[in-house]
């Protein structure tokens, strides 16, 4: 996930910024390339010849080169980097960040910075804990930056506490994590509506409204940065492109507006209908300016097309639209009429009411509303608000794409409605076609498949996606692909779905020829591409009768444990065994071990007991799901390396935060610290299930 990606890495005057060796390294390791700049006084603490030798580039602290006089440009650093991590971030650098002195080369660095930039704060306790510390903290939040909160322990100053900087390994945990999520939207296209739309009146009046577009060029943005192609139709405003990715389509009126929408959305995924558009347009424009009289005068008005009610009339299965609402009165009322109105799939709604929201500033607050229920969100800039929506809307969208009954479903096989998406986005100059017969091909051959001798109802089947990432490919048919694998399960009485599996696999090399069949023979492994995909098949399958019943899915599972074993020597290092605990290997003989028998129960007491009772019974259910994490922690205190007792926690993590957030302070204290435990870079979305009050 970083191969290739550029990391300027902030190091600020903290004890911790020995740690900034080891960051170094490892994001080395990750094939990432590495800039440090650093603050005058972490030179105190760490020479810059130790970082730039690790990093393999000249180490950046001054503003000019002493020797030759030339000037470092931040401008082009801040051009240059997919990412900046400031580690060590010292209580002085977060407050510079936070009001913007700019004294030295890292903060004016950070403040031409166009990639996302993370801070891992390192300082006391009583510094981390000191309102202006939080203040400036929350400031740079606000801003759309990402703060890995500091853990606690040993600090320093021999005291113990809050305040320790985030352990290296997980802070490039949290940035594969994030590239991993910047390409969500990979190979999908979304149309947005921005800005306000003018009528004219005659060739030097208009009627118009204050929107300024900064909305809904935010969400264009965040789009775009998750790797979606993005078609922004903007009204008149005063705003740059803000991204490579987004093809502008300049427009004024609303029937222009309207026009420009129509014709793309039959081609796009997902809709987001930001603009604010003029409800009315005067019935005559006049070709000359109209001349003042002594008289006052009357403009007769007609009405615009409204262009989302248009679109939604329009909607395909499987497109997305979203639609904002704002209001003076009745907010939530009026919402919920225009989502249904304009047959959009949720709104979001930002009341004049509040204060920071709305046309003029620079922040918002808002609160998403779908036919389910709703989400409310606090006062943030912009940028963060688009975050949070983009979010809902890869959330909307993974979901309709799993339920969408694919194409190639087949008579044959009948445990899986799996989607098989390839993008190969990344390789360039190549003929495209081997890609979408290799996508056919390899969707067909998980579809078709008759996996077990078991007959599943249709709603019964597992939901599931392999989102394929080509990271190379040659002529002779060689391909290495990253994979995402990502299963759903149905909660009974309800329309929600849990997540039983996700896992994203780095590597995969294999080798594929146009019109190649694909087969697997479970005696005779010799093709890499579908002992992966039968491997996957087959875990999810276990995974899921594990679900159903106690230790269900022993036979499946143990299938995928045979494949592990017998797949040794294929030459890819996803299946040998003692390389790393985080592999397809390790996941299967963990989850297979003796000692991991708790986690298994888990998978029943959690999804059948836990969620499925949930919907009757709440406190039942959570009492369930509690039951489950105790095993968990059995689980992770006898075998602790195991890596899948943490795969649990991270893709459940939306959920048990949402489960918790209603129940007793005593299970909440209870669960959040086994949780943290068991996986301490969480540590700041369980604590949300401390502050959670609803
Ligand atoms: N919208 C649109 N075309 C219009 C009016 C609105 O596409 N002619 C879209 C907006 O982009 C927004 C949603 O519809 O996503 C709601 O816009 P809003 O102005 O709040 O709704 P109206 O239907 O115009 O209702 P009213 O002005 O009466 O509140």
């Amino acid at each position: 996930m970083l191969k290739g990606k550029k990391i300027v890495l902030g190091v600020t005057g903290s004890i911790a910024a020995y740690k900034a060796a080891l960051l170094v390294r490892l994001l080395v390791k990750e094939g990432a390339e590495v800039q440090v700049v650093m603050t005058p006084a972490a030179k105190e603490f760490i020479t810059p010849l130790t970082l730039s030798t690790l990093s393999g580039r000249p180490v950046l602290s001054e503003f000019f080169n002493s020797d030759s006089g030339a000037w470092n440009s931040h401008v082009e650093l801040g051009l240059w980097a997919d990412a900046m991590i400031v580690a060590p971030a010292t209580a002085s650098t977060l407050g510079k960040m936070a009001a913007g002195i700019a004294d030295n080369m890292l903060v004016t660095t950070y403040l031409s910075m166009k990639a996302p930039v993370f801070i891992a704060p390192a300082m006391d306790l009583d510094m981390y804990a000191h309102p202006s510390t939080v203040c400036n903290i929350d400031t740079l939040k606000g801003y759309g930056n990402r703060v890995i909160e500091a853990t606690a322990g040993e600090l320093a100053s021999h005291l113990s506490g809050k305040g320790r900087m985030e352990e290296p390994e997980n802070i490039v945990k949290v940035l594969k994590d994030f590239f991993l999520a910047g390409s969500e939207l990979c190979g999908k296209r979304v149309l947005i509506t921005a800005g306000p739309t003018y009528e004219k009146i005659d060739p030097v009046r208009f009627i118009g409204n204050y929107s300024s577009g900064k909305m809904g060029f935010a969400i264009a943005e965040e789009c775009a940065r998750r790797g979606a192609d993005v078609k922004l139709v903007a009204g008149p405003v005063s705003l740059p492109t803000p991204h490579p990715a987004i093809e502008r389509i300049d427009v004024e009126s609303a029937r222009e507006m309207c026009d420009a929408a129509t014709s793309l959305f039959p081609s796009c995924d997902a809709a987001v209908l930001c603009a604010a558009v003029a409800d009315y347009r005067p019935s005559v424009q006049a070709t000359r300016k109209i001349k003042r009289t002594a008289d006052g005068m009357t403009i007769e008005l007609e009405a615009n097309p409204d262009i989302a009610a248009t679109l939604g009339k329009a909607k395909r299965e499987g497109q997305c639209m979203a639609g904002f609402a704002l209001e003076t009165n009745d907010g939530e009322e009026n919402a919920r009429q225009k989502l249904q109105k304009k047959n959009l799939d949720f709104i979001v709604l930002n009341s004049l009411e509040d204060k920071g929201a709305g046309f003029a500033c620079d922040t918002n607050k808002v609160t998403i509303i779908d036919k389910d229920g709703k989400s409310e969100y606090p006062l943030k800039s912009k940028k963060s608000v688009a975050k949070d929506v983009v979010d809902y809307l890869v959330k909307y969208m993974l979901l309709m794409m799993l339920f969408l009954v694919p194409a190639t479903a087949s008579a044959d096989g009948e445990e899986m409605n799996a989607r098989v998406v390839l993008n190969a986005s990344k390789i360039q100059g190549t003929n495209t076609e081997v890609f979408t017969l290799l996508q056919d091909a390899l969707g067909e051959f998980v579809n078709n498949r008759k996996w077990t001798g078991n007959t599943y109802e249709e709603n019964e089947r597992i939901a599931c996606t392999f989102n394929f990432v080509v990271n190379s490919y040659k002529d002779d048919g060689s391909f290495d692909c990253s994979l995402m694998v990502q299963a759903m399960r149905p909660v009974y009485g309800s329309s929600y779905n849990s997540i039983l599996f996700k896992y994203e696999d780095p590597s995969i090399k294999f080798s594929y020829q146009p019109y190649d069949r694909l087969e697997f023979v479970e005696d005779n492994l010799d093709n890499n591409l579908t002992a992966v995909i039968a491997f996957y098949v087959y875990t999810i399958i276990g995974m899921d009768l594990d679900s159903m019943g106690e230790l269900g899915g022993s036979e499946f599972l143990n299938k995928a444990l045979t494949i592990a074993n017998n797949a040794q020597n294929l030459g890819d290092a996803g299946w040998r065994a003692g390389s790393g605990n985080n592999n397809r290997f390790s996941i299967i003989d963990d989850y297979m071990n003796g000692a991991m028998e708790p986690v298994r129960k888990l998978m029943y007491m959690y999804h059948r007991q836990g969620l499925d009772t949930m919907f009757g019974n709440a406190d039942g259910g959570r009492k369930a799901i509690t039951e489950g994490i105790m095993l968990l922690k059995k689980a992770y205190e006898d075998r602790p390396m195991a890596y899948f007792t943490k795969l649990f926690t991270e893709y459940k993590v939306d959920e048990i935060v949402n489960v918790y957030s209603k129940c007793t302070p005593e299970e909440k204290k209870e669960v959040v610290k086994i949780l943290t435990e068991i996986n301490p870079s969480l540590s700041s979305e369980w604590d949300k299930i401390t502050k959670n009050n609803n």
